[in-house]
């Protein structure tokens, strides 16, 4: 098992602050909602594999026959036994996964790009091996993964915000409500608009001079909690790598959808996967 020494990665997420962090999400985007009820089935074995804080367990485990959540970091596993007392999670690395019996599982599930954080390659590619024995014949794997090339970003701001601001400054009946409305939505787009500017600027100086960038796939640091070094790959790189594991590739869908997903501009991608033979085994 990977000591906080040996890699940096887990000791950004064995850090108090960023355990609470994961531990406070309770949502399902809808990329992943679609994958889940178009691939998870009412009483599968489910593995949700770099756990986190729990934030897709209430979900999965409800679905589940058997659930199992599991993550590398202790403090990880201590918040969801905390906040789901009633499932079963376990500390486990994803590269051993010799806890678990080989075709145990209907379906393993590693969301917000849990895969991109094992790293050395090794520990990726040993990860991928593992989840191949533990799931069942025609078993699932559904994940997501970091996309080099996203260096676009869209504006965006809420307009409901904008809609409260306008009723709190003018009232919801007043002659006054539309004028304020359109100039605070107007002043809001603009401030977005610099603001996506001025991030896809630094994304495309951060990314561009990259071999991950030109070649599809490599490693980059992910800002997030103070910069995780992150496995990145472009989805022809994804699926090749997969097939070499004996998976075949059934969805690719961007997590920014229901949007249309743009090459330069989708921040990563969800994979489905199907297990094809018997053992992973290279
Ligand atoms: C970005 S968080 C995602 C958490 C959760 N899946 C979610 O969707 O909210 C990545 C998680 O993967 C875990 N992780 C990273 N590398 C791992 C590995 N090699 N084995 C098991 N878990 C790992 C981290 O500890 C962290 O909890």
């Amino acid at each position: 098992m990977a000591t906080a020494k040996q890699d940096p990665n887990l000791l950004i997420y064995s850090a108090p602050e960023v355990t609470r962090y994961y531990a406070a999400l309770d949502y399902l985007t809808p990329c992943e909602r679609l994958l889940f009820e178009t691939y998870l089935r009412r009483g599968m074995a489910i593995l949700d594999l770099g756990v986190g804080g729990g934030r897709t367990a209430p979900f999965l485990a409800s679905l589940a026959g058997r659930y199992v959540g599991a993550d590398y970091a202790p403090e990880m596993i201590a918040a969801c036994r905390k906040k789901f007392p009633q499932l079963e999670f376990e500390t486990a690395n994803a590269a051993d996964l010799s806890r678990f019996a080989s075709s145990g599982f209907d379906a393993v599930v590693m969301a917000f790009n849990a895969l991109d954080y094992a790293v050395p390659d090794e520990c990726r590619l040993r990860a991928l091996q593992e989840i191949h024995r533990v799931l069942k014949p025609e078993g699932i794997l559904i994940f997501s993964s970091h996309n080099p090339r996203s260096i676009f970003v869209r504006p965006s701001w809420n307009p409901k915000r904008v809609r409260d601001l306008a009723e709190r400054i003018a009232g919801g009946d007043s002659v006054l409500h539309r004028p304020v409305l359109w100039s605070l939505a107007g002043a809001r787009v603009s401030i977005a608009v610099f603001q996506a500017v001025a991030r896809s600027l630094t994304r495309a100086v951060r990314r561009l001079p990259t071999r991950a960038f030109w070649r599809g796939q490599g490693y980059l640091t992910d800002p997030a909690h103070g910069g995780l070094k992150t496995h990145v790959a472009v989805p022809e790189r994804v699926a090749n790598e997969l097939e070499g594991f004996c998976f075949r590739l059934l969805h690719v869908l961007g997590d920014d959808y229901p949007r249309v997903s743009r090459r330069y501009v989708t921040d990563w991608y969800y994979y489905a996967f199907s297990k094809t033979q018997a053992t992973g085994e290279k």
